[in-house]
């Protein structure tokens, strides 16, 4: 399969690009792409043209290109270059996707789209979003963009609501806790393989979190569609497992 990464030089786009590992031939893409790996294009998803041109021959999208300028989290300029990117920029993806007849589309949502559910109320896989803070909005926003495309013209998505992912083996979690919803990459990774192949007609939201005792996100719509199944359980490997709202270090953004 020909596989499009939006983002591919980001957190996750990095991960992914160093662990694939399948027959999948991976096409990354991104603002910045990394000038040292020749799989990348460079694409700016703010741009239709470019959109449309990366989306030729591809057979699957996995959409993680987010805007990536840290600030406070309601400032205004970056609430336009969040609306920007998130989600004209997931408008673009959507129609060169549906133009080209791309048979898979995974987008990456946030359970910061379901936040508004306070511990300990069980939230469901697909629950109604109840956002917090205009990140998550941008993220609801493209959810809805994501079932009329599925409607409107039969697309096959997947969006995956996701917590941070997690890289175990960085050394800074041998010393700092873990917040119990975070998610280990190979579990991650695992979803999103799952998510390109998996039956699926129409749009379905699915929400991917780590497995812990406190764990209070329902993972059976994954289970059921996806065949996923958790297979790192920090907690059962002695990592520390803090609260929902734990402080996350500042060199954390990247660990
Ligand atoms: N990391 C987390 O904690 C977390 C949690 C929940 C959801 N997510 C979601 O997962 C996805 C990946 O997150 P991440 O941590 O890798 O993000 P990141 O900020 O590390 O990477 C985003 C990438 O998108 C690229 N980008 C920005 N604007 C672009 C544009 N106009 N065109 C193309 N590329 C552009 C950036 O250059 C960057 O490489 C995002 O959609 C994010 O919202 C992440």
């Amino acid at each position: 399969m020909r596989v499009l990464i939006t983002g591919a030089a980001g957190y996750v786009g990095r991960y992914f690009a160093r662990h694939w590992q399948t027959d999948d031939e991976l096409i990354l893409g991104d603002i910045h792409p990394d000038q040292n790996d020749p799989r990348f294009i460079p694409l700016d998803i703010t741009d239709p043209t470019q959109t449309r041109a990366a989306m030729q021959n591809i057979d699957a999208v996995i959409h993680l290109a987010k805007q990536a300028d840290e600030g406070p989290m309601e400032g205004d300029d970056l609430n336009g270059k969040r609306f920007d990117v998130n989600v004209k920029g997931t408008f673009n993806l959507l129609q060169a996707a549906h133009e080209a007849g791309v048979k898979r589309f995974i987008f990456t949502s946030t359970v910061m789209t379901v936040l508004g559910y306070q511990a300990p109320q069980w939230v469901e896989s697909d629950a109604a979003p109840l956002p917090v803070g205009s990140y998550a909005l941008t993220k609801q926003l493209c959810e809805v963009m994501c079932a009329h495309y599925a409607r409107e013209f039969g697309m096959s998505i997947v969006c995956l609501r996701i917590p941070k992912p997690v890289d175990l083996e960085h050394p800074l979690w041998k010393t700092h806790p873990l917040r119990p919803q975070w998610v280990p990459f190979p579990d991650l990774m695992q979803a999103y393989q799952k998510s390109l192949t998996a039956e699926v007609a129409g749009c379905e939201v699915i929400t991917i979190v780590g497995e812990s005792s406190q764990r209070r996100w329902d993972l059976s719509k994954a289970q059921r569609i996806l065949g996923y199944q958790p297979t790192v359980i920090p907690e059962e490997l002695g990592f520390q497992m803090g609260s929902e709202d734990q402080p996350i270090p500042p060199e954390s953004t990247y660990a």
